[in-house]
């Protein structure tokens, strides 16, 4: 099996944030969340190991709530990648496999492209594998520097390169494996002999190769994949490649996006075929959508929404925590939170489920079954019960439950002064 370590202490200063930096969150999850959902994806690793500094009980916290199998180790002072990584040596000692080594803030990073390259380093029978990409702007990264027959010499950081090796378009992406045993002792060999001061992680390259590792660079095949957020600017970039990328796997298996630009759709979420998502929809966090369905335009979902087939969701309508069945429509402004709703139920426009109470702070549940009609502009008040097939009139407000095929009406008498208009006007 492989363990993995995630680089996760550094400041973040550019975020301008109280926020830690791989606290953020793309959608509903964060970006320590998304590079651990990773590396648990790829099934091959079983346990991590998050290094925290800055901030360090806010993320241990995050990860103790999170995952059963990532501990956070601290690092305090951090000096360095390669110091960071030492903190596992104590825990690893005896471990005998490889350790793959990320960072907490490059969500975009896939299982897959994870697991092409544990297997590129077995295939290559590596001891020290590396991640690499061409950019056309290197600038910042470490540069990955070849000796002429094309194998690994090192990797040096553009503040101690030269203007020659400033111009190589190969950069480290910061993404490691390594065979645990035959590395581990590199690490108390690191020096701070560089214009940084720091203990270098990179240095290892040179450490391996004079020990006579097997060390070799495995090239990225997509550069987004190693996007790194340093401030709020990079969070928006990370979110709009993310939502493309959804949305091209969405409109691959056969699902209708009319407005690719004004559509955002969380990963997590599942879209049957056919279903047809109109322009300015948010969709956040874990929901199900089913098949045929219609949603938006301007429609909000917001996490544990599940949609059977053929349901419509038109604009300004929210959903948040609902099982809606087939044939449903809830077309115009309307709020749907903490609702189990049958099928061929009609939502009028302006209906608000009131799920929660201010002042006790409960949330509570409406449940409307097969064939109810709800009127405009009604107020479902939760805890609350809409029986098979009733009806509740427009502008109702109900707050007991509404028995088998009624009628339920709170609305005031219609009134009607003949001639009062004219009578005023002197007409
Ligand atoms: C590092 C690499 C560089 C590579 C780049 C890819 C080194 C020396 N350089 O540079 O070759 O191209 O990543 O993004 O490794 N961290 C700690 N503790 C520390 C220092 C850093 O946990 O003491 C964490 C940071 O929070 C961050 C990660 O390690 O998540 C990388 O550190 P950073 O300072 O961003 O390294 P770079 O200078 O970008
Ligand atoms: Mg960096």
């Amino acid at each position: 099996m492989v363990k993995s370590v995630i680089l996760a202490a550094g400041k973040g200063t550019r975020m301008k944030s109280e926020t830690p930096k791989v606290l953020h969150e793309i959608y509903s999850k964060t970006l320590l969340g998304y590079v651990i959902d990773a590396v648990n994806d790829t099934g091959l690793a079983d346990e991590n190991y998050v290094i925290v500094g800055h901030q360090a009980e806010r993320v241990e916290e995050f990860v103790k709530e999170n995952y059963n199998n990532a501990k956070t180790v601290l690092q305090s002072p951090q000096l360095g990648t390669g110091h960071a990584v030492s903190m596992v040596c104590p825990y690893l000692e005896n471990f005998d496999g490889e350790v793959i080594i990320l960072c907490g803030d490059t969500p975009l990073i896939t299982s897959d492209t994870l697991k092409t390259f544990i297997e590129a380093h077995r295939e290559m029978k590596s001891d020290i594998t590396v991640m690499s990409a061409v950019f056309d702007n290197p600038t910042n990264y470490g540069r990955i520097i070849r000796n002429s027959d094309g194998s690994l010499n090192s990797i040096v950081e553009e503040k101690d390169a030269t203007q020659e090796q400033k111009a190589v378009k190969e950069i480290n992406a910061g993404i490691y494996c390594l065979n645990w045993q035959k590395i581990k002792n590199a690490f108390s060999q690191l020096k701070t002999n560089n214009a940084q001061g720091e203990y270098y992680l990179t240095d290892i390259i040179e450490w391996g190769n004079k020990n006579g590792l097997s060390v070799n660079a495995h090239i990225l095949e997509r550069n987004e994949e190693i996007y790194g957020i340093n401030s709020k600017l990079n969070l928006a970039e990370a979110t709009k490649m993310l939502t493309k990328r959804t949305l091209d796997k969405f409109m691959t298996d056969g699902i209708t996006i009319i407005d690719p630009d004004s559509t955002w759709i969380d990963p997590q979420t599942e879209i049957g075929k056919d279903t047809i998502i109109y322009p300015s929809t948010y969709i956040e966090g874990v929901n199900k959508i089913g098949a045929n369905c219609k949603i938006g335009p301007f429609a909000h979902l917001r996490g544990g929404v599940t949609l059977e087939d053929d349901v419509k969701i038109g604009n300004y309508v929210e959903v948040k925590k609902a099982h809606i069945k087939s044939h449903t429509n809830a077309c115009h402004l309307t709020y749907i939170g903490d609702s189990e709703i049958g099928s061929n139920v009609n939502i009028g426009a302006g209906t608000i489920t009131a799920n929660y109470d201010p002042l006790s702070k409960v949330k509570s549940k409406t449940i409307i079954e097969d064939n109810a009609k709800i009127g405009s502009n009604s107020v479902l008040v939760a805890p609350v019960t809409i029986e098979e097939g009733a009806n509740v009139g427009a502008l109702s407000v109900i707050t007991k439950n509404i028995s088998k095929w009624s009628l339920a009406i709170t609305r005031a008498p219609l009134k009607i002064f003949e001639g009062w208009v004219s009578k005023k006007l002197g007409k």
